[in-house]
């Protein structure tokens, strides 16, 4: 596997986010790999980056994971994140770009490392990872068109984004984070993985 700083954005915050998101990220594909939901799409990927069995998924997608955000390094958007304030429409627009930025540096580094299958998972991630299940999201996909490893990732930087305090904001207790993230279940996040990673509502 490459070295982990080709893929972790350097700006503090998003660095140390990034690293939580995959640690996190780990978890929830643990678990659907033990509940064996999506297994078509489980074994899709499992071929698509060449590995020899589905166990080995969720080291592979947590370690792409850590580049989700890559395009926050970029100047523009990593100023944006330092002012530590509530971001206006125009400013959040400008943040929403990290996306197709992420993408661009995902293929500039990691091409170096020839690693063609990781570069791949990496910039799906980086491409997909705030896409919406009910379509509402930057691209328009919905469902199962978002790849797995995006819809996976999803759930992670949410939750991180909620539990984590902001200078503009309190970081919120687990159960709290966890109603909010099953309010969002159907529409921004694939219920069948809250459901799976979070349990079923009581
Ligand atoms: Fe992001
Ligand atoms: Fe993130």
């Amino acid at each position: 596997m490459p070295s982990e700083e080709l893929v972790l954005p350097s700006h503090q915050d998003t660095h140390d986010h990034s690293k939580r998101v995959a640690e996190f990220t780990n978890v929830i594909t643990k678990k659907i790999l033990d509940s064996e939901l999506y297994v078509d799409e489980v074994e899709y990927w499992t071929k698509q980056i060449e590995l020899t069995d589905s166990s080995k998924l969720a080291g592979m997608i947590s370690f792409a994971a850590k580049g989700h955000d890559k395009g926050k390094d970029d100047p523009g958007i990593s100023g944006l994140v330092d002012l530590g304030r509530h971001l206006a429409e125009a400013e959040k627009e400008t943040v929403a770009t990290h996306s197709e930025l992420g993408v661009k540096a995902m293929n500039n580094n990691l091409r170096r490392e020839k690693d063609a299958q990781l570069l791949n998972l990496a910039t799906v991630i980086a491409k997909y990872h705030h896409e919406k299940w009910d379509g509402t999201g930057r691209l328009g996909m919905c469902g199962t068109e978002i790849p797995l490893p995006a819809r996976i990732v999803a759930i992670a930087d949410v939750y991180d984004a909620l539990t984590s305090k902001r200078p503009y904001k309190e970081s919120i207790d687990e159960e709290s984070v966890i109603q909010m993230i099953r309010s969002v279940s159907g529409s921004h996040l694939d219920p069948l993985l809250v459901e799976a990673v979070f349990g079923v509502q009581s």
